[in-house]
């Protein structure tokens, strides 16, 4: 039993409260990046009171496919660690009779910004909406940020119109009722966690109400243009009209009579 503990503790033990539950020796939490392209996660279950069944991992609270195994020290393989790795992994050992056993490792990293709202153009007095979304581990705590005349002015909720709304990996900024002359900008939002912290940078454009309009005023001055253009040309034209309808209409039978002479003749001469 001593000399079990020895070697357990030398190997970072995570701690065991009762006596009940097995005891699970396990690699230590580590900072990505690693040096090298493989992060092995280990635990090895030293001692328990039951038979051992199998063990599986987990990553952030979900069970990671194809990893159950009947091993008494269980290893899980990372190859080429990104910040997307970076999380909270639990090996989970089975048994025969009694509660399942488990220990922790963190692997932290910087947080990484995956994905943001690069621009966003709207009206005035609509909604704006930015969002950014981060990997690394543990997850960072957002602010958001104005950038005006070269200072950095952090945004709240005290204004009214602004909303911070942040959940582990993810954060949004609302800007409702949009003024034209204040909200334009470049805005940044910033993910701090222990390790390390990015930022990413929005652009917000607030376009006048009537923007949406000038299209369909264009059409409208369009069709405007044409009407007149045609009221004139007829009004030109009306004369003339007046003396063909005027004029006996001879001369044109006459012409369309000729022509079907014309094509008789014609028609005789090929026969
Ligand atoms: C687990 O056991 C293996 C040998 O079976 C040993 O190489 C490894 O260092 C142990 N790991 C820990 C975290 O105790
Ligand atoms: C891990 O162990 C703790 C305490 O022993 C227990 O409360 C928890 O439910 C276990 N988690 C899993 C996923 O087995
Ligand atoms: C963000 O965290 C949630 C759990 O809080 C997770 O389901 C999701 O996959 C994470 N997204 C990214 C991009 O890491
Ligand atoms: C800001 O307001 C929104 C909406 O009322 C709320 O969900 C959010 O938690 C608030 N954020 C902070 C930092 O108080
Ligand atoms: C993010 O905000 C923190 C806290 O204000 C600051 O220390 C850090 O320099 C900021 N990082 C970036 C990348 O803007």
């Amino acid at each position: 039993m001593s000399f079990s503990l020895a070697i357990v503790g030398a190997l970072m033990l995570q701690c065991v409260s009762s006596q009940n539950e097995p005891s699970i020796a396990t690699s230590e939490q580590i900072t990505l990046p690693v040096e090298g392209n493989v992060l092995m996660l280990q635990c090895n279950l030293t001692a328990a009171n039951g038979v051992h069944e199998e063990s599986y991992w987990m990553k952030n609270g979900e069970e990671i496919p194809e990893t159950r195994s009947p091993n008494k020290n269980t290893e899980y393989r990372l190859n080429k660690p990104r910040a997307d790795d970076a999380g909270l992994y639990m090996c989970v050992f089975t048994f025969e009779m009694g509660l399942p056993g488990n220990a922790t490792i963190e692997v932290k990293s910087a947080p990484e910004i995956v994905s943001h709202k690069r621009s966003e153009n709207k009206n005035e007095g609509q909604r704006a909406v930015l969002y950014c979304k981060s990997v690394g581990y543990p997850y960072p705590v957002w602010t958001w940020w104005k950038f005006k005349n070269g200072i950095f002015r952090e945004i709240d909720n005290s204004t009214e119109r602004h909303f911070v709304m942040s959940k582990d990996n993810y954060t949004e900024l609302h800007i409702i009722n949009l003024d034209i002359t204040l909200d334009p900008g470049e805005f940044h939002c910033n993910a701090t966690n222990m390790i390390s912290s990015r930022d990413e940078k929005s652009v917000l454009r607030v376009r006048s109400h009537l923007a949406p309009l000038w299209p369909l005023l264009g059409v409208l001055a369009e069709i405007i243009i044409l009407v007149i253009i045609i009221v004139v040309y007829e009004k030109r034209k009306k004369p003339e009209d007046l003396q063909d309808d005027d004029d006996p209409a001879g001369p044109v039978k006459t012409n369309s009579t000729n022509n079907h002479k014309d094509k008789n003749l014609r028609q005789r001469n090929t026969n």
